[in-house]
């Protein structure tokens, strides 16, 4: 009943939490707390009424928004794509903040001069999970129903690549960068061909999507960021690294695809 608790009070109101002796928890605390206070899954809804109450089909079968807030108009297969996108980018920064939540205390208890790259990469982890609960809750889209499966794989990566020590826990942020770079990058790409053939055929490139292009670009360079700032810390001196970045990529890859999927 701790965290509950803390969401009612201010990190100021809790002087302790600044102190340097306890120095992880004070900025994965109250980021903690929100996120609980403020779960998605209670503003989605998986209703299909619901959505054909909001869509309508066209004359040329592709759907089109009659929300003043949704401009976008979207073939299916788009739809599709867009839908399982967000979610599976949902449920990436979902375990990346679980990863550092559980990294963080080992790490900097045991290295102090991380902490504030530790804050950094939590803080950004933070923003992007906050960005794509947003686009879902917007664009009702339902979050993967493995959801709680990655909350607990996500925190027991975080935990054990933590306790093996700080080359483990970069070469584990390595890892997990390379593969959701790459996966931003895809979207970016798909994305970038969506509006290119709208200009083409002369009709207006809606700007919720180019804002949708512009964010997702920003946390893939920040994810970037992240990487170079692992393999700064000497992630390759990980041991096994090979093993380790390896058995880490595949679970990504596999997280992903599972996440598109259900
Ligand atoms: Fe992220
Ligand atoms: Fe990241």
């Amino acid at each position: 009943m701790l965290l509950p608790s803390l969401t009612k009070r201010s990190a100021s109101q809790l002087p302790y939490l600044h102190q340097y002796q306890l120095p992880v928890f004070d900025f994965l605390a109250p980021c903690l707390a929100t996120r609980i206070s403020q779960s998605p899954r209670l503003h989605f809804s998986t209703s299909r009424r619901r959505r054909r109450a909001e869509v309508q089909s066209t004359d040329n079968g592709s759907l089109q928004a009659t929300s003043p807030k949704v401009k976008t108009a979207l073939s299916d297969e788009q739809r599709k794509f867009l839908e399982s996108a967000l979610r599976v980018n949902q449920a990436g920064e979902l375990a990346a903040t679980l990863i550092y939540t559980a990294q963080t205390p080992p790490i900097v208890k045991a290295h102090p001069h991380l902490r504030p790259l530790m804050k950094h990469m939590y803080d950004q982890e933070a923003g992007h999970f906050s960005t794509f609960n947003n686009l879902l809750a917007k664009h009702r889209i339902r979050p993967t129903a493995m959801y709680p499966v990655w909350q607990f794989a996500a925190t027991a990566l975080g935990w054990t690549t933590g306790i093996m020590g700080r080359e483990a826990a970069m070469a584990c942020t390595e890892a997990v960068e390379t593969e959701i770079g790459e996966h931003y990058n895809t979207q970016v790409r798909v994305l970038l061909g969506w509006l290119e053939e709208t200009e083409k055929k002369g009709e207006e490139v809606p700007e919720e999507m180019r804002e949708l292009v512009e964010q997702i670009r920003k946390i893939r360079d920040e994810e970037l960021e992240h990487l170079d700032h692992a393999v700064g810390e000497d992630a390759k001196e990980a041991r096994p690294y090979e093993l380790l970045t390896s058995v880490i990529r595949g679970g990504c890859r596999g997280a992903i695809w599972i996440s598109e999927r259900v």
